[in-house]
């Protein structure tokens, strides 16, 4: 049964709310320039609460079908409440004390070296408002529910956190090989294809990763953990290309946001996930991934300016 049949969800009670794209709080954040916030609870309305209820009793039995066994027992360490969004602080008692990592509320998107850097610094900048309880299904950007119940479970997990934290690394290295390009021209070239490879490798691994799991096949990405209907069709459907990782392809490989993902790649285990962060470091200082193909995704002057501006 699709959401539709669910009734509708009223509004007004509990606080202003902090639904996706209609938050006052965020925009005021925004506004002020604040890109790091405190997440303000008393404001989630009872509708938020319900969105986050629904979204959660509609993904557990997919988890148990299709989740990697890291994401299950990391769901199960964080004790999250199926009953009302998390309160990140909450979930940093318990996240913390697994790998250092913690949630770290963020007001909307954070340029690529900013995001990268945060991620070094093991915190994980995470959206606070969650998606309208009516339109469960349209989702125009992240929400606490992907970051939260799709992201933060791995992050209990030690090898799949010192990826990430090698993922910072990633761009700390790709913010000083820019800089020591003084042709302005080729400087902007070579890092727009160094953050395009690097945007691919997370996309295909952090948001859309299968791995596989004894002779099962199995989901790691977040995006498809947070997707109602991908997660299945990640693993089921006969029109999903899947194919053992290989760096070289999946640095040149495009993709497109708006649609279920044709192609994915299947990692070993995350100790190989680890690895392939690795190599993806040492390819960059060869120069392997300053000449990529082009196309999806764009690099946008912000997260230029995010690596060129490290130093300055
Ligand atoms: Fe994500």
């Amino acid at each position: 049964m699709e959401t539709p049949s669910l009734p509708p969800v009223g509004r007004g009670q509990g606080g202003e709310g902090l639904t996706t794209g209609e938050a006052p709080f965020i925009e005021q954040a925004r506004e002020a320039g604040q890109r790091f916030i405190q997440q303000p609870y008393e404001l989630y309305s009872e509708s938020n609460h319900e969105a986050w209820r629904r979204l959660y009793a509609r993904q557990e039995d997919s988890w148990a079908r299709f989740a990697n066994r890291h994401f299950l027992r990391g769901l199960e360490s964080l004790h999250l409440d199926r009953g009302q969004v998390p309160d990140l602080d909450d979930v940093n008692k318990f996240l913390s004390p697994r790998t250092g990592f913690v949630a770290r509320p963020v007001s909307g998107y954070v340029p690529a070296f900013a995001f990268f850097d945060c991620l070094r610094q093991r915190a994980f900048p995470t959206t606070i408002t969650i998606r309208d309880a009516n339109r469960l299904d349209y989702l125009p950007e992240p929400d606490i529910f992907h970051d939260i119940a799709g992201h933060v479970p791995m992050h209990t997990d030690p090898a799949f956190a010192d990826a990430l934290v090698r993922f910072g690394d990633c761009a700390h290295t790709a913010a000083e090989l820019a800089a020591g390009i003084k042709d302005k021209d080729q400087q902007v070239q070579q890092l727009s294809s160094i953050i395009r490879a690097m945007a691919r490798f997370f996309w295909f691994t952090i948001e859309f990763g299968l791995m596989r799991e004894g002779d099962a096949l199995k989901v790691y990405g977040s995006g498809l953990l947070s997707s109602r209907g991908e997660i299945e069709h990640a693993i089921v459907s006969p029109h999903v290309q899947r194919y053992p990782l290989q760096l070289e392809w999946v640095i040149n490989q495009g993709f497109e946001i708006d649609h279920y993902q044709p192609l994915l790649f299947i990692v070993a285990s995350f100790d190989h996930l680890f690895e392939l962060v690795d190599t993806l470091e040492k390819w960059m200082r060869l120069g392997k991934l300053s000449n990529v193909a082009p196309g999806e995704p764009g690099v946008s002057e912000a997260d230029l300016r995010s690596f060129l501006d490290v130093g300055n």
